[in-house]
C-alpha cells in the first residue's frame, strides 16, 4: 500500500455560490473518503481552492457591474465558508489568484515553452470590436437557422438541439456587448495532445480498466475520436499572463492554469515538502470531480504533467460523478435553479448532516440523479430520526432510567444479543470495501443497516418491559445497545461528522478510531453517559412546503420571462431569390359559390373565377369564414400550385391568408376590387 494519499477536489469557479449539485458530486464524497483515510491512520492531504480565472468570472463581473477581482473576492469567501460550514475538511482551500499560484503556473508554462513542448500558431477568431475581447463560440448568440430561436449559441441551439457554428447564426451578436462579432487574427500556444495519444491509450485504456465505467468510457471515446492540439492561452485581460515576450493581453487558458492550482495550493501549504506529495511514487493521487471535468483531469492535465516530467505523479483514480438534478430539472446557476448551501443553512440551521446524508444516499454515482424536497424530508424523518436517532435515544434514556446513566455490567449473552453484535464486523467490512471502491452510497447504506440492527434489537428485546421483572437481563440488553451506539459513532463518522460529534458527547467518549470499530467493549462497565439529547429533530411539512413554494416562484418567474421574451411574430424565414419568388403565379379571383366539406370542421369548398378559368379550391378557412360570407369576396390565390386531392375533391390552388402567430386568419385581398386574374407580385 502506498504511503501517502493526495486527494483533490475540482476547484469551483468563484463566479457564484456553491449548491447541492457541487456537494453531491464532488465535495461530500471526497470528504467521506478523506475522513475515512484519516480515521484509518493513513497519511492524507486534502487540497482544494477557488478557480478564479477565465471567461465565467469576467462575465459575472460584467453582469454585476464590478471588477473580476470584486467577484472572486466575494464568491471565494462565500464558497470557502460554505465548505467549512458543511464540514468539508480541506487541509488548504486557497485560490488561483494567489501570488503562489501565479508564480508557479507561470513557471510551469515557461518550462514547457522553453523546452519546445508547445506549437505556436496564428488563426482567425471571432472578436467583439466594442468590448475588445475575443469570443468563444458560447459567447456568440444569434437566430438559429434551423428553428428561428433568436437566442441560439454559437455552438448549439438549445431549443431545437442543432449543433451549430457561429458562422451559421442569423444576425450574430456578442453575448458580452451585443455588438456584431468580426474575425481577427491572433496568436496562441497549443499543447499537441495528439503526440500524447499513444501514451494515454496505454496508460488509461490498458492500465486503468478499473476506473469507473463513466470515466473510462468518456476517455475511450475522446481517444478513439483522435486528439487535436489544444490552445493553452487566451486573449483576455484576466488570468495568469502568458510569460513570453510579445504576449501582452494574453493569459493562460483557465483549464491550463486551474489544475496547476492543485500543485500551487500544496506549495502554499507546504513550501518545503510539497514535492513529497507530488513527485513521490509513494503517493496516491485521486481527483474528485464532476463528469464535465473528466477530459481535463484524465487527458489534458496528465499530458501537461507528462510534458513537464520532473517526477510528477499521475492520478491513480478519478472517481467522477454524474450530475444531480433538482426536482426533475437541471441545476443551473444562471437560471437560479439550485439549492444554495448558504441559503439552506439559513432555513435548516444545524442540519448539515441531513444534506450530507441525503446527497450521499442519492448520489449521482453512476447516472444523473434527482434531489427532491419530499425525498429529503422522508429520508430525514424516517431514517435519521426514525432509525438512527430513535435507537440511540431509547438506549441512552433507558440507561439513565434504570442504571443512573452508567453503562451496566452485562450478564450472560443470549443468542439474540450475540447475533446483533455479530453484525458489527460484517457491516464494518462492507463499509470499508465500498468506501475503498468509491461507492459511498452503498457504504452509507451499510452504516444505516447497523443502526437498523440496533433499532430492531431494542424493539425485539423490549428492555423497558423486561425491567419490570428482570433488571439483570435489562443490564445485558442495554449494555449491548450502548456498545452498538459506540460502534455507530465510528460507522457514521466519515458521513455525518456533526451528528457523530453529538453522539460522542452523549456517550461521553473521545472519537473512537476506525480500529475500534467492531469491538464490543468500547465503553467500560460503569462509564457515565451524559444526559440524552435528540440526535435529529423532525422536519415538518411546512418547512418543505416553503422550499417548494420558492421553487414554484422561480419556475413561474422564468415562464413569465420566457413568454415576455418570446417573439410575437413567426421568426423570419431563410432568404429566397427574386427568381424563386417569380415562379409563383398569384392572381386576384372572386368566389362564386361556397359550401362546407361534409364531416369536417375546417374545410370550405370554393368555386372561383380566376379570370383565367373557373376552378375549385378547398381551403381550411371554415373556422374563420362561413360559406355565406365568402360568396362574392375578392381573394388572391396562388394559381399555379399543383392540384391536390383533399377529401376526394381536387383543389386547384391556394387562397392567400394572413395569419397572426398562433391566432386568427384573414383573407388577403386588393384594397379595392380589380379585374379577376390581375397579377400580384
Ligand atoms: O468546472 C469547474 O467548476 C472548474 N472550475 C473545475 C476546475 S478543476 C481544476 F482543474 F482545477
Ligand atoms: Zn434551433
Amino acid at each position: 500500500m502506498k504511503k501517502r494519499n493526495l486527494i483533490t477536489c475540482a476547484l469551483p469557479y468563484a463566479n457564484g455560490p456553491v449548491h447541492i449539485g457541487h456537494l453531491a458530486g464532488v465535495y461530500v464524497p471526497a470528504d467521506i473518503y478523506v475522513r475515512y483515510l484519516r480515521m484509518r491512520g493513513r497519511e492524507t492531504l486534502f487540497v482544494c481552492g477557488s478557480d478564479e480565472h477565465g471567461v465565467p468570472i469576467t462575465m459575472a463581473a460584467r453582469k454585476e457591474g464590478c471588477s473580476p477581482q470584486d467577484i472572486v473576492d466575494k464568491y471565494h469567501n462565500i464558497i470557502k465558508r460554505s465548505f467549512s460550514d458543511f464540514g468539508i475538511t480541506f487541509d488548504i482551500y486557497s485560490r488561483t489568484s494567489s501570488p503562489t499560484h501565479h508564480k508557479f503556473a507561470s513557471s510551469f508554462f515557461r518550462k514547457l515553452y522553453d523546452e519546445g513542448k508547445f506549437i505556436e500558431q496564428e488563426s482567425e477568431q471571432f472578436y467583439d470590436p466594442e468590448a475588445r475581447v475575443f469570443l468563444a463560440d458560447r459567447y456568440i448568440m444569434g437566430t438559429c437557422p434551423k428553428c428561428g430561436n433568436p437566442d441560439a449559441y454559437g455552438d448549439q441551439c438549445e431549443k431545437c438541439g442543432s449543433t451549430l457554428s457561429p458562422e451559421e447564426l442569423i444576425n450574430p451578436r456578442s453575448k458580452v456587448s451585443g455588438a456584431q462579432p468580426v474575425k481577427k487574427m491572433t496568436k496562441h500556444w497549443y499543447l499537441p495532445l495528439n503526440e500524447y495519444e499513444p501514451w494515454l491509450r496505454e496508460w488509461i485504456l490498458e492500465g486503468h480498466k478499473e476506473w469507473k465505467s463513466n470515466v473510462y468510457g468518456q476517455c475511450k471515446s475522446w481517444l478513439d475520436g483522435g486528439l487535436q492540439p489544444r490552445a493553452v492561452s487566451r486573449d483576455l485581460d484576466w488570468g495568469v499572463p502568458v510569460p513570453v515576450e510579445g504576449a501582452e493581453g494574453k493569459v493562460l487558458y483557465v483549464w491550463f492554469d486551474a489544475p496547476i492550482g492543485y500543485v500551487s495550493n500544496t506549495i502554499e501549504l507546504l513550501p518545503d515538502s510539497w514535492e513529497q506529495w507530488w513527485k513521490s511514487p509513494d503517493t496516491r493521487l485521486v481527483h474528485f470531480i464532476g463528469k464535465d471535468n473528466i477530459v481535463f483531469h484524465c487527458i489534458v492535465f496528465p499530458s501537461m504533467l507528462k510534458a513537464y516530467g520532473d517526477g510528477f505523479i499521475l492520478p491513480e483514480n478519478v472517481p467522477a460523478n454524474e450530475f444531480l438534478n433538482l426536482e426533475g430539472d437541471k441545476i443551473s446557476t444562471s437560471r437560479n435553479w439550485a439549492v444554495w448551501l448558504h441559503e439552506y443553512l439559513q432555513d435548516f440551521p444545524g442540519k448539515q448532516d441531513t444534506l450530507r446524508y441525503v446527497l450521499t444516499a442519492n448520489a449521482p454515482q453512476t447516472a444523473d440523479n434527482d434531489f427532491s424536497w419530499k425525498d429529503f424530508q422522508t429520508r430525514h424523518n424516517s431514517e435519521l430520526v426514525g432509525i438512527f436517532g430513535n435507537f440511540v435515544n431509547r438506549a441512552v434514556v433507558l440507561t439513565h432510567k434504570y442504571f443512573d446513566g452508567k453503562v451496566p455490567a452485562p450478564g450472560e449473552l443470549q443468542p439474540i444479543d450475540r447475533e446483533a453484535l455479530a453484525q458489527i464486523p460484517t457491516l464494518k467490512a462492507a463499509i470499508e470495501e465500498n468506501i475503498e471502491a468509491y461507492k459511498f452510497r452503498e457504504a452509507l447504506r451499510e452504516a444505516m443497516n447497523l443502526a437498523r440492527v440496533g433499532n430492531k434489537y431494542i424493539s425485539d428485546t423490549e428492555p423497558w418491559a423486561v425491567a419490570k421483572t428482570d433488571l439483570e437481563r435489562t443490564a445485558t440488553i442495554l449494555h449491548t445497545c450502548i456498545e452498538l451506539c459506540a460502534n455507530l459513532s465510528v460507522a457514521f463518522a466519515p458521513f455525518l461528522p456533526f451528528s457523530v460529534e453529538k453522539l460522542n458527547r452523549i456517550l461521553n467518549i473521545e472519537a473512537p478510531s476506525w480500529d475500534d470499530f467492531g469491538r464490543d467493549d468500547l465503553l467500560p462497565v460503569g462509564h457515565m453517559l451524559n444526559p440524552a439529547e435528540l440526535l435529529f429533530s423532525k422536519i415538518e411539512d411546512e418547512e418543505i412546503q416553503k422550499q417548494l413554494d420558492r421553487l414554484d416562484a422561480i419556475r413561474a418567474a422564468r415562464k413569465a420571462a420566457e413568454e415576455a421574451a418570446a417573439p410575437k411574430v413567426e421568426p423570419a424565414k431563410a432568404p429566397c431569390t427574386f427568381d424563386e419568388f417569380g415562379k409563383m403565379d398569384i392572381r386576384t379571383a372572386t368566389v362564386l359559390a361556397a359550401e362546407r366539406v361534409p364531416k369536417t370542421d375546417k374545410l370550405l369548398k370554393l368555386s372561383i373565377d380566376t379570370g383565367l378559368d373557373k376552378r375549385t379550391i378547398v381551403s381550411g378557412i371554415a373556422e374563420y369564414y362561413t360559406p355565406e360570407e365568402m360568396v362574392g369576396k375578392q381573394i388572391c390565390i396562388l394559381a399555379n400550385l399543383q392540384p391536390r386531392v383533399i377529401r376526394g375533391i381536387e383543389s386547384c390552388g391556394m387562397i392567400l391568408m394572413a395569419k397572426e402567430k398562433d391566432g386568427k386568419m384573414r383573407i388577403v385581398a386588393p384594397e379595392e376590387p380589380l379585374a379577376n386574374g390581375s397579377t400580384v407580385g
